[in-house]
């Protein structure tokens, strides 16, 4: 009685977290992972810029060419093309990957999580 009722708490928590359009599926770690990203990031085709560029068809595209956002100059010159291991690169360490990049994100240290978010952005980033 007393479990369910607190993740019955614990859902309608998730579903009012603010931003949310609609709650990640709890069982997916791909969406819960990217709840850190989406403060600077959309991913949708046609949403605009946030504090990051739109990530809509990131997956294989050159770095620093989603149109209308102003990258560092370190990001516009990189050069990478975002193929999975690029990712799994940028995602553990931003800063290490490209000195000078303005993402203000630490990393994600954790390969599973760097694989589950990857994933994530394959299906949603199409
Ligand atoms: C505090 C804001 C912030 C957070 C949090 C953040 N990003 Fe970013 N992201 C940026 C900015 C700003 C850039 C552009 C960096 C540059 O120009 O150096 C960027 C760039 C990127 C790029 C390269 C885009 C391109 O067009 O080449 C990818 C991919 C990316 N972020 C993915 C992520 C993912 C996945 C997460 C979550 C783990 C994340 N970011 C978290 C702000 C953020």
């Amino acid at each position: 009685m007393k479990s369910s009722a607190a993740t019955l708490g614990l859902a309608l928590a998730l579903g009012l977290m603010p931003g949310g359009a609609k709650a990640a599926p709890a069982a997916d770690p791909g969406a819960r992972l990217w709840l850190q990203c989406r403060a600077c990031h959309s991913l949708k085709a046609g949403e605009p810029n946030k504090i990051g560029p739109n990530l809509h068809g990131i997956i294989g595209a050159k770095a620093g060419s989603r149109p209308g956002f102003r990258y560092s100059p370190a990001m516009a010159a990189s050069e990478i093309t975002w193929t999975d291991a690029a990712l799994d690169a940028w995602l553990t360490k931003p800063m290490a990957m490209v000195k000078g990049s303005s993402m203000a994100f630490a990393g994600m240290p954790a390969a599973d999580d760097r694989k589950n978010l990857i994933a994530y952005l394959k299906r949603e980033t199409r």
